[in-house]
């Protein structure tokens, strides 16, 4: 290769590394090769195909969410109309087994599996159901919310870019996280995650590779890189499942920034693998973890705006039954 060739070949390869545009790349070529990237990384780190027969090769994450799974799905059974009697025949051996590779460290979900297992023994045996695992939902509180306070609470949630410069108190944050992860997840399985920045110069370090916060970035108080840790997820079919649950997540964290009277905007991660993996450094995130996107906080600046971002018309958003001919 000669000498020009070889540079050639080293900017491309640091701009492929920077995630920008890759030069002589077809937009096709580009997409697949994004795809293949993703593809590999997924296929690194995801349970594999047929995890409940695979529990010796698994550990950590990827077993606390096997195990996470199977115990939801007993768990799920007492929430059904007509509980059948017995079940759990083939989930509940397979549940034991993955019991038996946890570690104590790895097993957030091993004392509630332990207890699940033994509330469907009660009840496949004596027909008793254990208020611990299908609590009666009208015994739980009830939403306190009537519809006029729900149509404010949600319409009044806009994406804020112009924040004080009072440092956010971290307990408010950890309480908007708190309560994002009530946000519904796959079999309860909580893959997502969130890492959290309230210090300037790690945000600056952050935001300097982010483009659609230029005009704001420096005035950002406290920074959340929102993430899902694929090792939660199974085999081809949950491949996009981590970005939902991630999504989600992120929305509930929005409005719980919100309700506690904070102001947020939520920043794209739409980059190439590239760009990723610098963040990934700069950010300290683990290998394993995809990156949903960021979101910014602090307390609105006082006189701030907000852009209107005008709503489609239902009509255009809803369809109801089958089209017309
Ligand atoms: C995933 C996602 C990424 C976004 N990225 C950016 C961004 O990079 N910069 C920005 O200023 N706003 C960003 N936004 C905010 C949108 O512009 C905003 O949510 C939309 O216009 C609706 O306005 P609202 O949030 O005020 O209701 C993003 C929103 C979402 C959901």
């Amino acid at each position: 290769m000669s000498r020009s060739s070889r540079l050639r070949s080293l900017a491309t390869r640091l701009r492929l590394r920077r995630g920008s545009e890759p030069e002589g790349l077809s937009p096709w070529k580009d997409l697949q090769r994004e795809f293949q990237l993703d593809a590999e990384r997924y296929h690194r780190y995801a349970i594999p195909r047929g995890g409940n027969e695979r529990f010796d090769s698994m550990s950590g994450m990827q077993l606390d969410a096997a195990a996470t799974r199977l115990s939801h799905r007993l768990e799920k059974g007492f929430a059904l109309p007509d509980t059948r009697r017995p079940f759990g025949v083939r989930a509940a051996p397979a549940l034991t087994r993955a019991m038996a590779n946890l570690d104590a460290g790895d097993a957030l979900f091993a004392t509630e599996a332990k207890e699940v297992l033994e509330a469907l023994q009660r009840w496949n045996d004596h027909g008793v159901r254990d208020d611990r695992i299908s609590p009666r939902g009208d015994a739980l509180p009830g939403n306190p919310l009537d519809p006029e306070t729900l149509a404010t609470f949600l319409t009044s949630r806009h994406s804020v870019r112009d924040f004080d410069q009072r440092p956010v108190d971290r307990a408010l944050l950890e309480e908007a996280v708190r309560l994002a992860a009530y946000a519904p997840s796959v079999c309860n399985r909580q893959g997502y995650r969130a890492y959290l920045f309230d210090d300037r110069a790690d945000i600056a370090r952050i935001l300097s590779m982010h483009a659609g916060s230029r005009g704001f970035s420096a005035r950002v108080p406290a920074l959340f890189v929102v993430t899902f840790d694929i090792r939660a997820f199974e085999n081809s079919l949950e491949r996009n499942q981590g970005w939902i649950d991630g999504g989600l997540f992120s929305m509930m964290l929005l409005l719980s920034l919100h309700g506690l009277g904070l102001g947020a905007v939520p920043l794209n991660w739409s980059r190439r693998n590239g760009a990723t993996a610098r963040l990934r450094r700069v950010a300290a995130l683990p290998d394993h973890d995809n990156v949903v996107m960021l979101i910014a906080a602090g307390h609105p600046a006082e006189g701030y705006r907000v852009a209107r971002s005008t709503r489609r018309p239902l009509g255009q958003i809803l369809r109801i039954g089958m089209p017309s001919d």
